[in-house]
């Protein structure tokens, strides 16, 4: 009996198809069997590389089967890759609540290697993987990697057979917030309530390899100034000895400037006169790297990020010039997806919609995106304040010195895999006191800054402030308290020496019908916790635009440097976004909002800031 299960067992494995989720979205269905075919890297991009994505196995395990032997063959249930197992579009859709079932899990897929890569290097790359991923090639570990959020990759070389089928298995752990374990997880929790929603787990982001020669590039840290520097160090995989030639081409096809040097060290070069990126002229200048046989195309947009004293208050700076920004708390979550949007369409379309309100500026809540996202923030102009995802403060979880330790250097891992996106222009370390026990932000906000000089910590946004990083930060719903002489408890007082912000506020909420909403009775009665529920979309308007008044009023009157509104989307229970969590119905009057936007912007150019010129203003 044993036996003939064993030998049914492939037999049984289960065909993908979209498991119906508790809400859709206009791409559920139209995102297919070969998703994220867009190129991942979009900062070091190679001619060849071979996309991974697609459908693969997947089975439960068991933590100690790490330790055995690696699983080979169809494991049984098909997931699409990349996905959240919870996720509708993985086809699993697993109930991952309670004390979590998929804590442990197997993947497995195969690929093929073409002839043509024969003698060189292969490189396998994932984006991200949740929690902690083992990468297994034809049997052999070639990496591990742990944190959520964060991509990773590996030289398999020695593991792969050419011009053969392979076998790629990946462990995965994630424990989420179950007991013992305190790890960043932003918004997750396996008792989703309200503002805390259904986890991802899993590979969330793609997967791909590529061939490149055994001397190559790794990574690039590359930053542009208002002055036209380019300060760019070139990590070689191997402490190459072959130089690096650096070109950085003008829109007219010609090489504006070129840089060389050597690999694993700054090259400084400059470029005459560059036009500079701002969010309301995102220009990029692309670059092509090349060491020895290896050649790279990536980009910089030239800006520089401070702060400095205009008219007697302290504010932020692009380009020598204080710049109002305002825009969204962004959550990043899918009714489909979860973590990851169902394509790039999508991903792509609330960008979109928060341009055409005239929003400068976006809030990457407690979540890292994928590189596309940063990339799209670089080309239609946005100032992105980067959170680091939060610790697990579910139970009243507070993280040990090893927590904490994970918690620090997979913070500094964020900052060193996007300190090349123009558009990511703050740092923030904590949220609401979330997981900060004590004041580790007053060494962690001195060691974010000489990892990167070149941008804002926000090193507490709301709440337990004591005095590090560069922003005095107040969240109050529903009305702002924006660098103002008043302030509610849990916040601090204003003080002249920092940059007075909102980072959170707005947050009113509207009810919608059962076919909008996230159906899953948990949430829905959840809803009448939002801040503030207004009867219909026009009252919804009405209150947003004495909110955003106070808001200007604030700006004229005391020293408010911008403000983040909450949020771009509902999210399961919240009922708060300016889209629907479907992405079918957008609730501000586009008109008010361009209008009481450009009110704000309009009263800080008052004040010393610059004029805003949007297209669709
Ligand atoms: C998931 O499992 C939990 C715990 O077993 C249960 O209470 C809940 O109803 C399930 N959710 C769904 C959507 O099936
Ligand atoms: C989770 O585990 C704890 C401790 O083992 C148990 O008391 C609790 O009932 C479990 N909860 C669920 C939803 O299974
Ligand atoms: C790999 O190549 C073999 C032989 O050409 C083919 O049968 C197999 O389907 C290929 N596998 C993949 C994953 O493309
Ligand atoms: C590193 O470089 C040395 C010298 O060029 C070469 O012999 C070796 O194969 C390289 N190692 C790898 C892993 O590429
Ligand atoms: C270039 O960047 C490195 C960090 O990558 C920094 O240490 C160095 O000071 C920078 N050089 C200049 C001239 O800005
Ligand atoms: C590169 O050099 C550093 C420092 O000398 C050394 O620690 C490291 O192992 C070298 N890496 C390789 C791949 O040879
Ligand atoms: C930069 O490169 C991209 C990708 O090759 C291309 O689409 C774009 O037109 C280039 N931009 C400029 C300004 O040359
Ligand atoms: C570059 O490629 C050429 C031709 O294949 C080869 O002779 C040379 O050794 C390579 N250079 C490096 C630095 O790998
Ligand atoms: C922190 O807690 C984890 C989980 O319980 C444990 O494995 C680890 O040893 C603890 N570290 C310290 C320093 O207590
Ligand atoms: C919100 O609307 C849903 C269905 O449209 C309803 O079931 C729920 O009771 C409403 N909640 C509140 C607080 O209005
Ligand atoms: C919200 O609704 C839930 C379920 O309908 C109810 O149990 C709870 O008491 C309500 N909370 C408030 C603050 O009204
Ligand atoms: C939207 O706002 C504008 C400007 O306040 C107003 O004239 C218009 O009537 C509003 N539109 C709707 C549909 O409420």
């Amino acid at each position: 009996m044993l036996l003939a299960l064993l030998i049914l067992a492939p037999l049984l494995s289960t065909s993908y198809e979209v498991k119906t989720p508790p809400l859709d979205t206009p791409w559920t269905y139209t995102a297919g069997t070969d998703p994220w075919p867009e190129y991942p890297r979009p900062q070091q991009v190679r001619d060849r590389w071979q996309s991974l994505n697609g459908i693969w196995s997947w089975r439960n395990g068991a933590a100690d089967e790490l330790n055995g032997p690696v699983p080979t063959g169809n494991l049984g249930t098909d997931v699409l890759v990349p996905s959240c197992l919870e996720s509708g579009l993985s086809g699993v859709m697993a109930n991952n609540t309670g004390n979590g079932t998929i804590l442990h899990s197997w993947y497995q897929t195969t690929f093929n290697v073409t002839e043509d890569w024969q003698g060189e290097n292969i490189l396998i790359n994932f984006g991200a993987v949740d929690y902690q991923a083992t990468v297994f090639v034809n049997g052999q570990q070639v990496v591990q990697h742990t944190g959520g959020y964060l991509r990773f990759w590996a030289d398999i070389t020695s593991a792969v057979k050419v011009g053969q089928s392979n076998e790629l298995v990946v462990f995965v752990f994630d424990p989420t917030d179950s007991e013992p374990y305190v790890v960043p997880i932003g918004k997750q929790t396996l008792n989703p309530s309200h503002i805390f929603y259904t986890p991802c787990t899993g590979i969330w982001q793609q997967v791909f390899i590529e061939p490149v020669p055994a001397d190559h590039i790794e990574w690039i840290d590359l930053d542009g100034d208002m002055n036209g520097q380019v300060n760019i160090t070139v990590h070689s995989a191997n402490n190459s000895s072959s130089s690096v030639t650096v070109k950085v081409w003008a829109d007219d096809g010609q090489v504006a400037a070129t840089g060389t040097g050597s690999s694993d060290s700054p090259i400084v070069f400059e470029v005459a006169n560059p036009k500079l990126w701002s969010p309301e002229s995102p220009t990029l200048y692309n670059i092509t790297v090349t060491l020895g046989n290896d050649t790279v195309a990536t980009y910089t947009g030239f800006r520089t990020v401070g702060k400095g004293m205009v008219n007697g208050m302290m504010r932020p700076l692009l380009n020598g010039e204080f710049l109002f920004t305002f825009g969204p708390l962004d959550q990043g979550f899918w009714p489909d997806g979860i973590y990851t949007p169902p394509n790039y369409e999508a991903m792509v379309f609330d960008l979109k919609t928060l341009k055409s309100l005239g929003m400068n500026m976006i809030r990457k809540h407690i979540k890292v995106e994928m590189d596309l996202f940063y990339h799209a923030c670089d080309t239609m102009g946005f100032w992105v304040i980067q959170d680091q995802p939060a610790l697990n403060i579910q139970n009243g979880a507070e993280p040990n010195s090893t927590q904490q330790d994970v918690f620090n250097s997979q913070l500094f891992e964020l900052v060193e895999k996007h300190r090349s996106f123009p558009s990511i222009c703050t740092w923030v370390i904590y949220n609401e006191g979330w997981g900060q026990v004590g004041a580790p932000e007053l060494y962690l906000a001195p060691m974010v800054r000489s990892l990167d000089p070149t941008r804002l910590i926000d090193a507490t946004t709301g709440w337990n402030w004591h005095g590090a990083g560069d922003y005095v930060d107040n969240h109050h719903y529903s009305e702002p308290q924006c660098g103002t002489p008043f302030y509610s408890i849990a916040s601090s007082p204003y003080d002249p020496n920092y940059i007075g912000f909102q980072g959170e506020f707005g947050g009113i909420g509207n009810n919608v019908s059962i076919d909008h909403l996230w159906n899953v009775q948990q949430a829905i009665n959840g809803i009448n916790q939002t801040y503030e529920l207004d009867a219909t979309v026009e009252i919804w308007n009405y209150r947003a635009h004495l909110i955003l008044d106070e808001l200007r009023q604030q700006t004229e009157m005391f020293a408010c440097s911008g403000a983040v509104w909450t949020q771009t989307t509902d999210v399961e229970g919240e009922v708060n976004g300016f889209l629907t969590y479907d992405r079918r119905i957008l609730r501000p009057n586009i008109t008010q909002w361009q209008s009481d936007i450009y009110a704000l912007y309009q009263a800080a150019a008052d004040r010393g800031g610059r004029i805003i010129i949007s297209t669709c203003l």
